[in-house]
């Protein structure tokens, strides 16, 4: 049965640090970063050399089919957390903190960030400005090295309104840049900066040169980029945000398709600013 190879291939580099991800920032290196949700994919996603795996609350909605991010539970973030450690070797782990699992006290940030490193995550990911410095301050002062996430902030998309570009306008751009100086500040190792123009982005990201920056419709001007697995495999029916490629497209099989957005990422051309950028 193909289901118990037992000579599975091993990637055979070199685990990823937080000190190898910001060698590569300082040397300018594009950063590759994809979602995994389960062992199998999380091995091919290591095999085909991505940098970064984000074990996202976007599971909520390919996995489990909810319509947002919000119904996740910690419980379920640790789960997939755990079976994506049995398959990646040498890709930097990042776990999502879900919607309500840092939003009462440092306290409750704090428990539930242990839960996920527990389940062996190497990094906690959680959303939003202003507020979120105390938490990442706290976070990071206890040794949990923390991603932050600006721009679009799916958790919030009730809040916001829809799945909307954010900092279009003046107003909005300062507000980006102004998030960002605090959760730098805090202490977040990472950034996620999702939909809102490159232009943006790149300021943003300028900004905080000790940071690394990734993009989702963000455009080039960021430290790496990051797609949600199912999107750029063709996978998620629907209509697509813009900035989203189907690397599946004349690949025989999934691990080639990661293969190829990991060069795409490394050698520039994904993102393409006319195809994907705002
Ligand atoms: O949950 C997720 O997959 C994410 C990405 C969209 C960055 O946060």
């Amino acid at each position: 049965m193909s289901s118990h190879v037992i000579d599975a291939p091993d990637s055979g580099r070199k685990p990823h640090t937080l000190v190898s991800l910001r060698q590569m920032h300082a040397r300018k290196e594009p950063i590759s970063m994809l979602t995994a949700y389960d062992s199998s994919f999380g091995r091919l996603a290591d095999l085909a050399g991505i940098d970064t795996i984000l074990v996202g609350d976007s599971l909520g909605m390919v996995m489990q089919g909810h319509s947002s991010t919000v119904p996740v539970t910690v419980e379920q973030m640790c789960y997939h957390v755990t079976c994506v450690t049995r398959g990646n070797k040498a890709a930097w782990l990042v776990g999502d903190l879900p919607f309500g699992s840092y939003h009462e006290s440092i306290e409750q940030a704090i428990r539930s960030s242990v839960q996920l490193m527990q389940a062996g995550a190497q990094m906690v990911k959680l959303e939003g400005g202003g507020w979120t410095a105390e938490v990442i301050h706290a976070l990071t002062q206890r040794g949990i090295p923390v991603c932050a996430h600006l721009g679009l902030t799916p958790q919030s998309v009730h809040a916001i309104g829809g799945y909307r570009i954010q900092g279009k306008d003046d107003q909005g751009a300062q507000v980006l840049m102004a998030q960002a100086r605090e959760v730098a500040d805090a202490g977040a190792a990472m950034l996620v900066m999702e939909l809102m123009p490159s232009a943006v982005a790149a300021r943003v990201s300028a900004s905080i040169p000790d940071v690394i920056t990734i993009g989702i419709g963000a455009g080039q001007g960021v430290s790496g980029q990051v797609l949600v697995m199912h999107d750029m495999l063709g996978v998620t029916v629907g209509k697509l945000p813009r900035f989203v490629r189907n690397f599946m497209q004349g690949q025989p099989d999934v691990l080639s398709a990661f293969r190829a957005y990991h060069a795409a990422v490394k050698d520039g051309s994904f993102p393409d600013e006319a195809q994907h950028g705002y």
